[in-house]
C-alpha cells in the first residue's frame, strides 16, 4: 500500500462541549485522528470518556464546536442540513447497541429501506437487500418481521442495513453491548469479515472487539491518549 495514501477520516482539533445541569462538560478536547481507508479501528475508553460523542461527530449525527472533520474528501463540519442528511445516508453506515429496526417491517424491508430512501429502483433494492441479508447469514429470515427475530438476529439485520448501500465508512457504537458472549462473537466475526471492503470504526468496551481491530485508539476524558497498532 503506498505510504502517501490519504486517510479516509481526518479529524483536527475537534472540540465538543455540552452545557447541561448548570455545568459545561468538555466531551472532546482537541482530538486529532486519522483513519486509513480499509482500516478497522477500535475506540476504547471508560464510560463517559467521549466515544459516542466522537463517533457521532465523525458520522454527522452531531457537530463539533471547533475543529475539522473530513471523511472521504467531504468537509463534514461545513455541510448544511440537506447535505448532512445525504452524507449520513450515503457515506456512512451506522450500527448501535440497540438494533433499531422497524418492528412490523420484515428483515428484507428493513434492509431495503436505506436504498429506497436513496431512490433506488425497488426491485434492485430488494435484490441488494437479499444479498446483504445473505452476507450476515440471514437469508432464511428475510420474510420474518423484525419483532419475530432474536436480539442477535436483529443486530445482524441492522448490520446488513448499514452495509447494503456499500458505505465508505461503517460506524458501530457498542454493537455487542446487548448480546451474550456467543452472539457477540458472531457479530464480531461478521464485522471483521467486512474489514477491507469498508473502513470501520467501532466504539467498544468489549475486549473481543478490540482484539480483532487493526488499531486501538484509547480516549480518556475527551482526549485521545494512545493509539496502538496490533
Ligand atoms: N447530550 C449531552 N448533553 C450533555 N452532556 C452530554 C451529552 N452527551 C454526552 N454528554 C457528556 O459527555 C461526556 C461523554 O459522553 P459519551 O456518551 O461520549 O461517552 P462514552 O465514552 O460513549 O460513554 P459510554 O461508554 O458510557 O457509552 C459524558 O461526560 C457525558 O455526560
Ligand atoms: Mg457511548
Amino acid at each position: 500500500m503506498p505510504m502517501t495514501r490519504e486517510p479516509l477520516v481526518r479529524l483536527r482539533g475537534v472540540e465538543r462541549r455540552y452545557a447541561a445541569g448548570g455545568a459545561i462538560t468538555t466531551a472532546l478536547h482537541g482530538v486529532d485522528l486519522d483513519v486509513a481507508e480499509g482500516e478497522l479501528l477500535a475506540l476504547i475508553g471508560p464510560s463517559g470518556s467521549g466515544k459516542t460523542t466522537l463517533v457521532g461527530v465523525i458520522g454527522g449525527l452531531d457537530a463539533p464546536d471547533a475543529g475539522s472533520v473530513e471523511v472521504a474528501g467531504i468537509d463534514v463540519t461545513g455541510l448544511r442540513s440537506d447535505a448532512l442528511a445525504a452524507y449520513r445516508l450515503q457515506t456512512v453506515g451506522f450500527v448501535f447497541q440497540s438494533p433499531g429496526l422497524v418492528p412490523l417491517m420484515t428483515a428484507l424491508e428493513n434492509v431495503s429501506l436505506p436504498l429506497l430512501l436513496m431512490e433506488k429502483d425497488p426491485r434492485d433494492a430488494e435484490a441488494r437487500a437479499r444479498a446483504a441479508l445473505g452476507s450476515v447469514g440471514l437469508e432464511a429470515r428475510a420474510r420474518h418481521r423484525a419483532f419475530e427475530l432474536s436480539g442477535g438476529e436483529q443486530q445482524r439485520v441492522a448490520l446488513a442495513r448499514a452495509l447494503v448501500k456499500g458505505p465508505r465508512l461503517l460506524i458501530a457504537d457498542e454493537p455487542t453491548g446487548q448480546l451474550d458472549s456467543e452472539t457477540s462473537a458472531a457479530i464480531v466475526g461478521l464485522i471483521r469479515s467486512f474489514r477491507g471492503r469498508t473502513t470501520i470504526i467501532v466504539a467498544t468496551h468489549d475486549d473481543a472487539v478490540a482484539a480483532m481491530a487493526d488499531r486501538v485508539a484509547r480516549i480518556e476524558d475527551g482526549r485521545l491518549v494512545a493509539a496502538s497498532r496490533r
